[in-house]
Order: C-alpha cells, then sequence, then structure tokens
C-alpha cells in the first residue's frame, strides 16, 4: 500500500520518536526549501546547521557524484583516497595527531568517550574513569552520549545510564573545582552550546579549566558538532580562547550533507587505540569524505568563516532593533551564525507562525528561538527573517 506523505501516515509508519514539521519537502535550491505543493520557505535552520553551503552547491553536487561515479563503498578493511585527504585537511586545521571517521554526532561522541576510557586506564591510575560534561549541554542520544547529555528529557526511562559519568554546572568555577580530581578521566564541553539554547562558555570558567588539567591531567573533549566547521567565524569554537583540546568531535556539516563525523586528537591520545579497539563499517566513506573535502575548500575559497561572522553581527544588530520594540524579546545571543533569542513564551509559537509565513525557525530550550542558516545565507535572505519575525511580533501584540 502506497502512503499520502503526511502527519496522519506518518505516525501510521514510523515510531514516534520525532516531532515533524507538517510540511512534506521535496528539493532545495540556495537557502530555499520548496515543500510539494511547491511553495518557497526560507530555511534559517539548514538541516539542523548541516547544509552550511545552502541545498544545491554546485562543488558538493559534483564531488559527490565524481566520486559516487568511482567507488561508493569499500569498508575500513582497504585505504580509500578521499578518507586521506580529508583526515590531511582536518589534521591542518586543528594541529592534531590523528583522525577516527564516524557517521554521526552521536558515534564521534561515542568514540572519544571509549578513547577517554582507554587513555585513563593506560595511565596507571585504575581509579581514573570519571566522564564529566556540563548542565544544559547536548552530546546526542546513544547510551554513551546520552549519559553525558544527562537531561531528564533526553534520559527518563532509559536508565541505568552509562557508570562515572556526571555533570558540572555550566560557567560554575567552583563547581569546576569542587567536581575535577584525579579520578577525572574527560570534560566534555560544547565551547557553544547548541541544544542548551545558544550559550558560550565563560572565558574565566576555560582558564579554570586549563589550570585543573594541568594538575590533574584528565583530557578536554570539544564538541563541535554543531559549533564546528566555520559556523560561530572560526573553523572550531574553541578557537575564540586560548586553549587546545586533546580531542575535538565533528559532524553535522562534515559531510556536505551526507552522514560523516570525526574525532581528532592530539599527541596524548594518539596512540591509545589498537587494531579491533574501536570501529564503524560505514566510517569515513568515500562519497562522503569526498563531499567533506569539496565543503572545507569552499569554507576557504569563499572566506565563509569571515561571512559568517559578519551576517552574524548584522542579524544581532536587526534582533536588537526588533528587542526595541517588541517585548517578547528577552535576550539575544550570537556567535557567527548560531544565534539565540530568548522570548517570554514557548519558542514553538513562533516557529508555527513563521511557518505560516514560509519561513523556517527553530525552538530549542522551551523558550529560545534558534537561527542556524546557511554560511552562504545574503544580507537580503537575513532581512526576509527579520521582516517575518517582526511581523509576528507585531501581530501578537
Ligand atoms: C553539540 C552536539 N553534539 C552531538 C550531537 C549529536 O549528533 P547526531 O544527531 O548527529 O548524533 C548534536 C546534535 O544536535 C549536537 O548538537
Amino acid at each position: 500500500m502506497r502512503h499520502e506523505i503526511n502527519k496522519e501516515t506518518e505516525k501510521e509508519l514510523f515510531f514516534h520518536n520525532y516531532a515533524r514539521l507538517p510540511l512534506a519537502v521535496t528539493h532545495g535550491e540556495g537557502v530555499y526549501l520548496f515543500s510539494s505543493d511547491g511553495t518557497r520557505y526560507l530555511d534559517m535552520i539548514s538541516g539542523i546547521g548541516v547544509n552550511a553551503l545552502g541545498y544545491d552547491d554546485k562543488r558538493i553536487v559534483e564531488a559527490i557524484t565524481r566520486q559516487a561515479k568511482k567507488i561508493i563503498h569499500a569498508s575500513n578493511l582497504f585505504m580509500l583516497e578521499p578518507q586521506f585527504r580529508l583526515a590531511e585537511k582536518l589534521l591542518d586545521i586543528s594541529g592534531m595527531s590523528k583522525v577516527f571517521f564516524a557517521n554521526s554526532g552521536a558515534e564521534a561522541v561515542e568514540a572519544a568517550i571509549k578513547l577517554s576510557r582507554k587513555w585513563a586506564s593506560l595511565s596507571g591510575n585504575n581509579d581514573k574513569r570519571e566522564v564529566l560534561s556540563l548542565s544544559n549541554c547536548f552530546h546526542g542520544r546513544t547510551y554513551g552520549a546520552m549519559s553525558l547529555t544527562a537531561k531528564a528529557a533526553y534520559t527518563d526511562g532509559f536508565e541505568p545510564l552509562l557508570p562515572a559519568t556526571g555533570s558540572i554546572g555550566f560557567n560554575d568555577i567552583d563547581d569546576l573545582e569542587a567536581k575535577i580530581s584525579d579520578t577525572t578521566a574527560a570534560v566534555f564541553i560544547e565551547f557553544v552550546q547548541g541544544e542548551g539554547g545558544v550559550h558560550r562558555i565563560s572565558p574565566g570558567f576555560v582558564n579554570s579549566l586549563k589550570r585543573l588539567r594541568e594538575k590533574h591531567n584528565f583530557l578536554l573533549v570539544a564538541d563541535e558538532i554543531q559549533a564546528g566547521c566555520g559556523r560561530t567565524g572560526k573553523f572550531f569554537s574553541y578557537m575564540h580562547f586560548d586553549l587546545s583540546p586533546d580531542l575535538v568531535c565533528l559532524a553535522k556539516p562534515l559531510g556536505g550533507g551526507l552522514p560523516l563525523s570525526a574525532v581528532i586528537g592530539g599527541e596524548k591520545v594518539m596512540d591509545v587505540f589498537t587494531a579491533g579497539n574501536h570501529g564503524t563499517t560505514f566510517g569515513g566513506n568515500p562519497v562522503a569524505c569526498a563531499a567533506g573535502l569539496a565543503l572545507i575548500d569552499a569554507i576557504y575559497d569563499d572566506n565563509l568563516m569571515e561571512r559568517a561572522a559578519g551576517t552574524g553581527e548584522w542579524i544581532q544588530a536587526a534582533l536588537q532593533k526588533l528587542a526595541s520594540k517588541h517585548r517578547q524579546i528577552l535576550e539575544i545571543r550570537q556567535y557567527g551564525l548560531m544565534i539565540g533569542t530568548t522570548v517570554n513564551r514557548e519558542a514553538s509559537y513562533y516557529v508555527q507562525e513563521a511557518l505560516k509565513k514560509q519561513v523556517l525557525i527553530n525552538a530549542t530550550s522551551k523558550n529560545v528561538i534558534r537561527l542556524l542558516p546557511p554560511l552562504t545565507t545574503t544580507l537580503e535572505e537575513a532581512q526576509q527573517c527579520i521582516d517575518c519575525l517582526d511581523e509576528i511580533f507585531t501581530e501578537e501584540t
């Protein structure tokens, strides 16, 4: 039986784990997404931060096509050139030592947890096992990643979680001092929290982390899955601080829209994994790696990091103007093209209203409107989004 594509049939066919918008999409062009009835939507979410170049970037399409004609899959039993070239690029950008490729953000986080525990087990301290994260964080939904995410909304009903995990208060230096010890194996950090509502780590917290790492020798893991690949104006969001992480997790835009993630590791961890310790059938798929290479070239060739910083500041100024006339806006937080606006009611209301005006925005952390537009977004396109929000706030009052 062939089903219509709508919310009713979606309920019939799939587990109920997604709250999808009532929109059947067919294709995309630049920053626009098209629905099956031909309506054009301005997309300020870009596939939850994945489509950094918009929807139909020719370079990505060509790279995928070229590689697909050569070989689509061979597995990690073999060596594949696109993996080598992408690894070189990531090591060059990060100045780190080794790469592991997987398929999704959560898988990168799992690999980083395993690497951290194995590294700790080699340290000679048998009690060094604890993997910590920050309150309000999001690291994914597999067991290890979910245990670090540690928010009831994600964990309720799924206990018991991974043992020896714990949470430090976000930007709470006293709590950090209290929780870190010689039993700490790793601390996972989003330098800009995404799902948590777009909040940035404070420089004071980063300095304390660095000092404590010297004293207690743990791994600092930067989760760059949402904030990485240029979105905040630098390739990695940790680069806004004077600090070198020991491990970096990347995903979302890395495969140019295809599933691809990476863990990049520094000298401390370069010899931790041995053959068979970890792996995945699809990780580092050559077509996804070829798309990733095209993505990174485009980011540098088109100065997209500078552009993200500039467009982000423009949007922030425009939102500030809206805030001066609409009481619904409580706070604006902007780091390149990661933009969170706290509003005085559930942000999902604005998502629904914007949808009626053919603009796609996102709600996170209950009352935060989140924008994650492509790095290629023009000021005219950004203006359309601002005009739409202005209209909604005006109609509401
Ligand atoms: C910071 C961060 N870490 C991890 C993840 C999990 O990635 P994935 O959904 O690809 O498993 C996400 C996804 O939103 C994320 O934003």
